[in-house]
This record gives structure tokens, sequence and C-alpha cells, in this order.
């Protein structure tokens, strides 16, 4: 763990208690960063040990998906990313599921609110984001070499502090609950379900699939998108073996999305409702 406990901030304190949990990862603490994603990025392709985690106070250039900015104010939230460096292809398009059911049980039993998944990486309560999940693969050769994955949990934020145009869409623990909840509490369960889910979708990968789709709030709901510059509508029905979601459209056919289709204009995104 390369922190000093002087400069830990107080609410990190889990991370001090359960040290083996913690000696399970190779952790790096920042004050500062422009973007976890960035600073494990860097470690991985320098060749740091598999599952080294990043975690920052706060961010300055935290990302989205699509290039979208990711709000990182310091003091309040979770910004994390861990290296996987031992991946191996077929698995690395069910990571981000294995990594949201994490990040799912870890909030529901420390913070004690109803999360739900939401395709492709995100994840929601009363019907709200409150985590996104951000993965960088870097392959050689048709090889992954590592992949970074960053998830960010609004946390201890409070409601009038989120930017103006994603206020209204966007929720937090502390919202949720009504009352604050130690970082430190969170990212320890993270990290102790992470170990489990890692080591399930090397083994039994079906049953993140299975996880994933009971607490989704995307299967069984109507979903449309583009697809080769035709908007299609329909109903999300599962995840496929590589974690494409399955449509049911109206017509009767049946089409998989990867989540990489391109972003219309006229829809601006994957939408459900
Ligand atoms: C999304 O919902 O678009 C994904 C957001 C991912 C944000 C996290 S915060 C930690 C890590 N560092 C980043 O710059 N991004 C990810």
């Amino acid at each position: 763990m390369i922190f000093s406990h002087a400069n830990l901030p107080f609410d990190f304190n889990a991370l001090r208690l359960f040290p083996d949990i913690v000696n399970s990862y190779s952790v790096h603490f920042f004050e500062s960063l422009g973007s976890t994603n960035d600073k494990a990025r860097m470690l991985a392709a320098a060749g740091c040990e598999n599952l080294t985690v990043i975690i920052a106070d706060r961010q300055t250039e935290g990302r989205g998906r699509f290039g979208r900015k990711w709000h990182s104010p310091p003091g309040v939230n979770i910004y994390m990313s861990i290296v996987l460096a031992k991946i191996s292809n077929p698995l690395i398009t069910l990571l981000n599921y294995a990594v949201a059911l994490a990040v799912a049980r870890a909030v529901r039993e420390s913070a004690g609110i109803d999360v739900r998944t939401k395709w492709p990486n995100d994840l929601y309560c009363s019907g709200k984001k409150f985590c996104g999940i951000l993965t960088e693969s870097v392959s050689s050769g048709g090889r992954i070499l590592y992949s970074v994955t960053g998830i960010g949990i609004n946390v201890n934020q409070a409601k009038e502090e989120l930017p103006d145009n994603i206020r209204e869409n966007t929720t937090g623990i502390s919202i949720e609950r009504g009352g604050g909840v130690a970082r430190g509490d969170i990212i320890i369960q993270v990290m102790q379900y992470l170990n489990y889910y890692l080591r399930l979708l090397e083994t039994d990968p079906k049953v993140i699939r299975k996880e994933w789709c009971e607490i989704s709030m995307t299967v069984g709901s109507r979903v449309n998108a583009v697809v080769a510059d035709t908007l299609i509508e329909g109903e999300a029905v599962s995840l496929d073996e590589h974690g494409a979601l399955i449509v049911r459209l109206d017509t009767g056919e049946s089409i998989t999305l990867t989540g990489r289709e391109p972003v219309s204009p006229r829809l601006k995104k994957f939408t459900e409702y």
C-alpha cells in the first residue's frame, strides 16, 4: 500500500483496519490526479503488478465513456482504477459486468441502498445514475496486454453540488440514504467483492451474466438504438455469452447490441424507457 497514514483522508480509515483485503492488491493513493485511469495505464505500460489499484481523492481530468467529463471534486467521492494484467480475450467483454456486480453488492451492503445495473456500464439507484465504469484495454497481435477498469462512485456529494447539466439524472449514496458513508468502508467492500467476482469471471462466467440480469433495470424494458443507420426498437431480453445485449425487436427478430454502436445525432445515445 503506497500512501502515508498522514495524508490518507480520515474517512479512508477502513483501509488501515483490513490489511488482508488491502494487501491482496497493490494500492496506490494520490491526493490529486488528472485521471486514475491514465495513471493506471501508465503503470500498466511500465509492467506494474496484476491487481494494482489507483485511488485519488480528486481528479482534474476525470473521464467517462465517449470522452465525456467525469465530475471529480475532492473529499466526497470514490475515483479508483484497477489494472488487470492477466485477463484473457474471451473474458474481457464480461469484465464490466463483473465489476458492476462487485460495486453493486459493496454499496448495497455498506450503505443499505437498492442498486440496479443499467446497460452497458452504469449503476443506478431510484432511477438515477450514481456510478460509472470505464474499461480501457491495450492489445497487441490480437492479444490483450492489460486492461484498466475505472470506477467512479458518487458517495457524499450534496445534490446542489452536482453540475447543473447532470443534476436531474444523477444521484449519490448519501443523497439516497439520507446520511454520509465513509468512503473507505465502500472501497474495502468493493475490493472484497472484486476478488470474488474476478475469480467467478474465470471459473463460471455465466453466473456473472445471470446475476447482472437479475438486478438489471435494462432487461425487461423497452430499448431503442441506431444500428446500421436504422432506428431499432424492442425489448431487452438478456445478455449473450459475449456480454452483448439481446434485444427482441417488435418485428419478432432478435439482434444484439455491444454498447459500441455509433451514437446517433438524433437519438444522442442508447435509450430505454
Ligand atoms: C461513465 O459512466 O461514463 C464512466 C465513468 C468512469 C469514471 C471513473 S472515475 C475513476 C476513473 N478515472 C477516470 O478518469 N474515469 C474513471
